[in-house]
C-alpha cells in the first residue's frame, strides 16, 4: 500500500528527519503589497512593472503591465491579455489580444501553437486545439463550423469564393478537406464556457476566454537551492528532501516505514521529507 509522509503524526517525521532536513524558508514578498489592474489581483510571483523589483519573480516573464485596466503579459514580441491569475492552483490564463469577446468577427492576432510561452518556470495545462480552415467553396464537414475569415486574404486568388471554418479540438490532416487550407491552430482552456462546440459564437466565447498556463516553478527557487525536488500534486507545491539516494519516502510501503520506526537507527534512515511551501 503506497503512503504518503503527510499521513503520519508530525512529531515521528520530525524525529525521523532531524538529522537530515534542510531548512526551507518562505517567499520573501512579506514586504510588498499585492496590486491590481482591472479585476485581476497581482501578486508575487507576478508584478506589475512599477512594483520594485524584488516584490515578483526575476523572470520578465511575470513582469505585467496595465494599460486601460487591461492587464497586459509581454513575452517575446508577443502581448496576451491577462484574464485570470489563480494563486490556489498556480495557473494564469490569457487570450490573444485580437479576440474581443463582444465581437464575433474578431481574430486572434497570433497565429499557430508555437509554445513561445513555454519556459523553465511556465508550462502549458489542459488546453484544447482550435482549427482555423480556409477552403475554395462551402464544405460540409461536421466538425467544421463556419467562421469568420482569419487569414490572409491576398494568399487566395479569388477571394469571394473564401469559406472559412473553425474546428473544436485537433483535427488530423486527412480531416483537411481537399479543397481546403490550414490557417492556424490556437489553445483555449479545457475549462472554458463551450457549451455548443458546433456553434461559432460558443467557440468564440471559448476562444476569447483563453489558454491556461501553471507557473508553479516560479514557487520553486527556495526548494531548487536547497536541492529538493519541487513538483505539484493535488494544487499544493511540494519540496521532496532526500537524505540519501534511495526510494522517497513517500514511494515506501507502509510496511517498510513501521521497520523503519522499529529500528529507529535514524542516522542511517533512508528517507524523504515532503514539505507544504508556505505562502
Ligand atoms: C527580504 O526583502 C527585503 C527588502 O528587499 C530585504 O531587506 C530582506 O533582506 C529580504 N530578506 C531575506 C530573508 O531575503
Ligand atoms: C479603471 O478602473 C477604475 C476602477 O474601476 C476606474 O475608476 C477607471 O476610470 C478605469 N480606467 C480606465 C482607463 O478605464
Ligand atoms: C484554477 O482554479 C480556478 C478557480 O478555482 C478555476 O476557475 C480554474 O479553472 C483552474 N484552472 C485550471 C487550469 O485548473
Ligand atoms: C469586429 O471585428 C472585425 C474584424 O476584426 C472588425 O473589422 C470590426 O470593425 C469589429 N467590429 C466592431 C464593432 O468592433
Ligand atoms: C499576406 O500574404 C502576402 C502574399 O503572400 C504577403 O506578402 C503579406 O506579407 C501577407 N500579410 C500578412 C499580414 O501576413
Ligand atoms: C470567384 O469565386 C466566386 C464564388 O465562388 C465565383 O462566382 C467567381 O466566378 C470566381 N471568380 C473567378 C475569376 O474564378
Ligand atoms: C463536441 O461535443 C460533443 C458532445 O459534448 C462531443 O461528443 C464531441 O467529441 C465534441 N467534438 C469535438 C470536435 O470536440
Amino acid at each position: 500500500m503506497p503512503t504518503k509522509s503527510l499521513s503520519f503524526p508530525g512529531s515521528i517525521i520530525l524525529i525521523l528527519l532531524q538529522s537530515c532536513l534542510t531548512i526551507y524558508t518562505a517567499q520573501n514578498n512579506s514586504h510588498c503589497r499585492s496590486s491590481s489592474c482591472g479585476d485581476i489581483t497581482i501578486n508575487y510571483p507576478f508584478r506589475l512593472k512599477t512594483a520594485p523589483q524584488n516584490c515578483g519573480y526575476l523572470d520578465t516573464f511575470f513582469v505585467l503591465d496595465c494599460q486601460n485596466n487591461q492587464t497586459i503579459l509581454n513575452s517575446k514580441s508577443r502581448a496576451y491579455h491577462v484574464q485570470a491569475i489563480h494563486y490556489s492552483n498556480y495557473t494564469i490564463r490569457l487570450s490573444d489580444p485580437g479576440l474581443d469577446s463582444q465581437n464575433y468577427s474578431s481574430c486572434p492576432i497570433y497565429s499557430s501553437i508555437e509554445y513561445d510561452l513555454s519556459t523553465i518556470y511556465i508550462q502549458y495545462i489542459e488546453n484544447i486545439e482550435i482549427t482555423f480552415v480556409n477552403c475554395i467553396g462551402p464544405v460540409k464537414n461536421p466538425l467544421y463550423v463556419v467562421n469568420a475569415f482569419c487569414g490572409n486574404i491576398s494568399t487566395f486568388s479569388n477571394s469571394s469564393g473564401v469559406h472559412s471554418y473553425v474546428s473544436v479540438g485537433s483535427i488530423l490532416i486527412s480531416d483537411i478537406e481537399e479543397r481546403c487550407t490550414f490557417d492556424r491552430a490556437i489553445l483555449a482552456s479545457a475549462h472554458g464556457p463551450i457549451k455548443d462546440n458546433t456553434s461559432y459564437s460558443s467557440i468564440h466565447d471559448l476562444l476569447a476566454y483563453g489558454f491556461d498556463l501553471l507557473w508553479y516553478r516560479a514557487m520553486c527557487s527556495e526548494c531548487e537551492s536547497s536541492k529538493g525536488a519541487c513538483s505539484i500534486e493535488k494544487n499544493e507545491i511540494r519540496c521532496r528532501h532526500y537524505c540519501y539516494e534511495d526510494t522517497p519516502f513517500s514511494e515506501r510501503s507502509f510496511l517498510s516505514y513501521i521497520v523503519l520506526i522499529g529500528s529507529s537507527a535514524i542516522g542511517k534512515v533512508q528517507i524523504a521529507l515532503t514539505v507544504k511551501i508556505q505562502k
